[in-house]
C-alpha cells in the first residue's frame, strides 16, 4: 500500500518526504493556486517551482500534474508539454486528465480519448475527478495508469443532498448514513469508500492493471476505511497525515515514560560518551 501526499506546497512535500513514508505526490490547479498564494514572494517562475518539486520527489516517487484545457486535442498537447518540459528531471511525471472535462458544450468523452492517445504515446495518465465505478471502468478501458476516485467529494455530495454542512473532522460511514430512516445514496452509492470498494472489485474481476488512488481524503478515520478496502494508493493531505500520528494516550504515555526514567537506567546511555 502506498501513500501519496496531496499537495503542491513545497514545504509540506519536503517535510512529509523527510518522515520517510511518502511514495508519490498529487497536485491539481487548486493546490497549485494555494501554493502560489503562500509562496508568491519566493516563486520566481512556476516552471522552476515544479522542477524543484520533481527533484525533491526523485525518481521513485511519481508526481501528478494536471492539464488545464477541456478538449481532447488541447489536453493531449498540454500533457505532451508537461511531459517533455518536466519528465527529464526525475522521470516521475504523470499527467492528470479529467474523466469528463465537458463544461457544457464539449464532448463528454474527450478525456477518455485523450487518455487513449497518451497511452499510445507512452505518457502515464492519472484520471481524475472520478465519482462513480462506471467512470473508473471507462478510464481503465482507455488505458489509464492510475484512476483517482474522489472519496471525500462523494461524501460531500451525499451530505449536500440532505442539507448537511461539511466539517473536515466529519466522518461519513462507509456502509451509508441513515437520514429520516432512509440510507442516503447516489444511484446505489452510499459513501465515497463504498464507491472505492466497488471499483476495487470491478478491477479485480476483470484484471485491470490500472492502480486505484483513493483521493479527496478528509480525515484519519477515512484513511483507515480506505486501507480496509485494500486499494493500491491513498493520496492524503498534509493535515490528515499529521492527524494520523496522534493519540492523547500516546502523548500521556510519553510524558510518563520520560518522567519515570531512573538514573541507573540513564547511565547505560552515558557509558562510552
Ligand atoms: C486528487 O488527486 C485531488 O488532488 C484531490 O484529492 C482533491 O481533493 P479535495 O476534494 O480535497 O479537493
Amino acid at each position: 500500500m502506498k501513500i501519496f501526499i496531496d499537495t503542491a506546497d513545497i514545504e509540506e512535500i519536503k517535510t512529509a518526504i523527510s518522515w520517510g513514508i511518502v511514495d508519490g505526490i498529487t497536485t491539481n490547479p487548486t493546490l497549485i493556486k494555494k501554493a502560489l498564494q503562500k509562496y508568491r514572494d519566493r516563486i520566481s517562475s512556476m516552471e522552476d517551482y515544479i522542477k524543484e518539486i520533481l527533484r525533491i520527489a526523485g525518481r521513485l516517487r511519481p508526481v501528478s500534474l494536471e492539464v488545464i484545457s477541456t478538449d481532447r486535442e488541447k489536453m493531449v498537447k498540454e500533457a505532451t508539454i508537461l511531459y517533455e518540459k518536466f519528465n527529464y528531471i526525475a522521470n516521475n511525471v504523470v499527467v492528470k486528465i479529467p474523466i469528463n472535462p465537458n463544461l457544457g458544450e464539449g464532448n463528454d468523452f474527450d478525456g477518455i480519448m485523450a487518455v487513449r492517445e497518451l497511452k499510445s504515446a507512452g505518457i502515464p495518465v492519472n484520471v481524475t475527478l472520478v465519482m462513480t465505478p462506471e467512470q473508473a471502468l471507462l478510464a481503465a478501458k482507455a488505458g489509464a495508469e492510475y484512476v483517482s476516485p474522489f472519496v471525500g467529494r462523494v461524501d460531500d455530495f451525499l451530505r449536500t443532498k440532505v442539507g448537511m454542512e461539511f466539517k473536515k473532522e466529519d466522518y461519513f460511514p462507509s456502509d451509508g448514513m441513515e437520514y429520516d430512516d432512509e440510507v442516503i445514496n447516489d444511484n446505489g452509492i452510499v459513501s465515497g469508500v463504498h464507491m472505492l470498494s466497488i471499483i476495487k472489485e470491478i478491477f479485480e474481476n476483470y484484471r485491470f492493471s490500472t492502480k486505484i488512488i483513493a483521493a479527496s481524503v478528509r480525515n484519519a478515520r477515512q484513511v483507515r476505511e480506505i486501507l480496509e478496502v485494500g486499494c493500491d494508493i491513498a493520496t492524503i493531505p498534509f493535515y490528515v497525515l499529521k492527524d494520523m500520528i496522534k493519540h492523547v494516550k500516546t502523548e500521556e504515555g510519553m510524558i510518563n515514560f520520560v518522567r519515570d526514567v531512573e538514573n541507573e537506567y540513564k547511565e547505560i546511555f552515558w557509558k562510552g560518551e
